[in-house]
């Protein structure tokens, strides 16, 4: 309390709230967002996780990633789906655009968020780390955010050396496969990514595949982890260890 020695009661409640305010400001947790969505399903789950954050009053920068030259989804045919997957496969970069000077700030968190292509991180958050790696994560707190059809592993493992690799200290990912089982998961999206529509009621895989990528009830629980990971931070806890049983987020599924 700073304005201890004035007389004015009104002066002492004005500094006693402007105190209050000052700690809180000093006390507040701040968490950089930077992610790349293709077919929305990361973003979808984003926009849960952020609204779950915001109700433990952290302060939330979202900054979503843009290629250089613009990605279409869907790719719009079967051998443009084949190519770039083989693409994808061998880690082709998509040159992202520059990032809000923001980014490079102090944060207590940075969560890094993306879809897996082809067992990899997207190429836009490769390229990423390739140019702003270092800048970007040394010495931070990186919280990996995975959205995919059910195969994160090698995405995860190969994601956690690259940041270590820039300096950062990488925590359990949070992780969130389509909940539809397989075979028709993989055919489906593969399909919607060639253009088709598999979801839809006239189609007759739409009895095996009944909607494309996460689930609404995905995108709640996403609400939930934004909620637990921001009463966390704001109690100071140590993400060490990981928050969730499991990274996996299936929706019901087993997890692989
Ligand atoms: C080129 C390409 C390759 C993919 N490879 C994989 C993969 O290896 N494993 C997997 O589980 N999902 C894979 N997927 C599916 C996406 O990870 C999944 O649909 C994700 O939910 C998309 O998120 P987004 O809409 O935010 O981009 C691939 C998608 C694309 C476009």
């Amino acid at each position: 309390m700073y304005n201890c020695g004035i007389l004015s009661d009104r002066f002492f409640v004005n500094g006693t709230l402007e105190s209050i305010l000052w700690f809180m400001t000093l006390n507040k947790k701040r968490i950089l967002i930077i992610s790349y969505s293709f077919s929305s399903q990361t973003r979808n789950l984003l926009n849960g996780l952020i609204e779950g954050l915001e109700k433990s009053a952290v302060e939330v920068f979202w900054e979503q990633l843009t290629p250089v030259s613009e990605l279409r989804f869907p790719i719009g045919s079967i051998s443009a789906t084949f190519l770039m997957m083989m693409q994808t496969f061998l880690r082709k970069r998509y040159p992202v655009q520059a990032v809000n000077p923001r980014c490079f700030d102090q944060w207590d968190l940075i969560i890094l968020a993306g879809p897996t292509w082809s067992y990899n991180p997207s190429g836009p958050v490769l390229s990423l780390l390739d140019r702003d790696g270092k800048r970007l994560f040394e010495g931070k707190v990186v919280l990996p955010f995975i959205s995919c059809r059910g195969y994160w592993r090698v995405h995860y493992f190969g994601l956690r050396r690259l940041l270590r690799g820039c300096g950062a200290k990488v925590v359990a990912p949070v992780v969130f496969s389509h909940p539809t089982p397989e075979p028709w998961r993989t055919i489906g999206v593969f399909l919607k990514l060639a253009g088709k529509v598999p979801e839809a009621g006239s189609s007759w895989i739409h009895r095996f595949y009944p909607k494309y990528g996460h689930s609404r009830e995905q995108v709640e629980d996403s609400r939930k982890v934004g909620f637990e990971l921001g009463e966390n931070i704001m109690a100071g806890n140590s993400l060490d260890r990981p928050l969730f049983a499991t990274p996996v987020r299936s929706g019901g599924e087993e997890d692989l």
